[in-house]
């Protein structure tokens, strides 16, 4: 079967989340046994050079070609470059509409770009008669309304990674929309008076994922449908929640280059502190006395993570020993809030702003335990990452998180700790608790339990077979 992808992000050309490690690891375990093709933008800055292999294809269906507009004479100059990465073929969109950016989001001109690229992802699809469409998040969701209007329509699938971002714009900016060589009908993709390109990929694609059973329940009622939950519910039967799975030849501790000591389920305890004693170094803080809870933070600073909850519980709870690393960059209130606490709390709270791939992995490698206080969470990447270093999760029962960490009574069966969203006073209980656990015998026995999970691709990968099967019988 080929299997075409069409993607803002993918790891490790252009990552800004967990989108580009879901699709990088979801397709290479494709690769073993399907033809795999991913379409992803070209900008200036990548994450890495392409393995190119000099054959182009075209950006514009010749039936599309004959108008000579200016949408259509940018797609004309525009084209898809091929690479290869682990046995997956790349096509690089290479446009002057994305070719001179350094990042992937946040440019002036998004609905312009993403329905160009969206456009040029269906017409790849086309060229290469693929049997499945899998479009991912509304930059290309476009793709597949163009698709259900084609006069040859691929079976198609769209995944939803995060409700929480649409892609809607004011009508008065998608007027192009309805001219060569979309020609959409866009008044049924209106959503409070705006063109919304995600409601277009919920209501366009033969089959509908998101990124875990649980956010898929909580998708289907607001607030978490962000106002798509009408749409949603339209198409609940061919809705599916898959649980992501991680690449784990690159999140393994015992194979990890990133880190500063590798190790396995035998010497987890001599392994993790060596890395909190090399980590504590690199980042210029002794955090003693060493034998005390390490708790690591790494994500986007955006409201989805409810960093404020933990602001709130880690000021209440000051008389815990934990020590704190936190990675990440976004809103600018919330990087000066941890700046400041880095500085007045220099002994066991240290703040690096910014997106360091290594440093994440090195913070996963020496915590005892992940924090992840999301007030919602599609699916989540980092608890599972978590669990294959031996770090205890402490998540908010929400989304994929829900699904993934449970804290159960029966020992075996503990795989983290879980409080409730948005609830400062339950984190602050599950922080007490993460100490009584860290100085317990039990703590054996749950980082056992979690290095054994198998959070692989292997057999959900199974479950978007069985999708895409039935995608193709809607097609016939
Ligand atoms: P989301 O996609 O909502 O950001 P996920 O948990 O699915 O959340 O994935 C986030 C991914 O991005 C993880 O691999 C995480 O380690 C990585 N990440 C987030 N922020 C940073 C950062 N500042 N530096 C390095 N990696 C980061
Ligand atoms: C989104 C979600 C995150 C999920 C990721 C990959 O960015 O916020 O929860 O893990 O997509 O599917």
């Amino acid at each position: 079967m080929k299997i075409l992808h069409a993607s803002a992000e993918y790891f490790p050309y252009i990552k800004m989340g967990g989108l580009a490690d879901m699709l990088s690891s979801l397709t290479k375990e494709q690769a073993e046994t399907e033809e795999v093709y991913v379409a992803l933008p070209l900008i200036t800055l990548m994450g890495k050079e392409p393995k190119w292999t000099g054959k182009e294809f075209p950006a514009l269906l010749p039936a599309d070609s004959k108008t000579d507009s200016l949408v259509v004479s940018i797609l004309r100059n525009s084209r898809f470059l091929e690479a290869e990465e682990s046995g997956v073929k790349l096509y690089f969109f290479q446009s002057d509409l994305f070719q001179s950016l350094n990042s992937i989001y946040g440019h002036a001109e998004e609905h312009f770009r993403f329905a160009m690229f969206s456009y040029s992802c269906y017409a790849l699809s086309q060229i290469l008669k693929v049997d499945i469409f899998h479009a991912h998040d509304w930059h290309t969701a476009l793709s597949l309304a163009l698709q259900k209007d084609s006069a040859f329509p691929i079976p198609s699938v769209f995944t939803v990674h995060n409700l929480a971002y649409q892609g809607d714009h004011p009508y008065w900016m998608t007027g192009f929309l309805k001219e060569e060589p979309f020609r959409l009908i866009t008044s049924p993709f209106d959503h409070d008076g705006k063109c919304n390109y995600m409601k277009a990929g919920i209501l366009s694609a033969a089959q509908i994922t998101t990124v875990s059973p649980g956010y898929r329940v909580e998708t289907l009622s607001e607030p978490n449908g962000f106002g798509l939950s009408y749409c949603l519910n339209q198409r609940s039967s061919d809705y599916s929640g898959i649980l992501n799975g991680i690449d784990t030849e690159e999140w393994n501790p015992e194979k990890d280059k990133r880190i500063f000591k590798s190790y396995s389920r035998e010497n987890w305890k001599e392994g993790k502190l060596k890395n909190k004693e090399e980590l504590y170094k690199e980042i210029g803080r002794p955090f003693l006395p060493i034998d005390v809870p390490l708790i690591g933070l790494i994500g986007r600073l955006t409201f989805q993570k409810g960093f404020p909850t933990f602001l709130q519980a880690f000021l209440n709870r000051r008389h815990l020993p934990h020590r704190y690393v936190v990675l990440g960059s976004g809103d600018l209130e919330m990087e000066k809030t941890f700046f400041y606490l880095s500085d007045h709390f220099p002994g066991v709270f240290y703040f690096y702003r910014g997106y360091n791939e290594s440093l994440a992995h090195k913070i996963e490698a020496a915590s005892d335990f992940f924090l992840m206080p999301s007030l919602f969470e599609p699916c989540g990447l980092n608890q599972m990452y978590s669990h294959a270093y031996g770090t205890i999760p402490i998540v908010s029962r929400v989304g994929g998180l829900r699904d993934t960490v449970e804290e159960s009574i029966l020992l075996d069966f503990k795989t983290g700790i879980v409080f409730e969203p948005n609830d400062a006073s339950s984190l602050g209980y599950a922080l007490e608790r993460a100490k009584d656990l860290f100085e317990s015998t039990d703590r054996e026995t749950v980082v056992k339990n979690i290095m054994n999970l198998d959070w692989s691709w292997k057999k959900r990968k199974l479950e978007y077979d069985g999708v895409y099967q039935k995608a193709i019988d809607l097609n016939i």
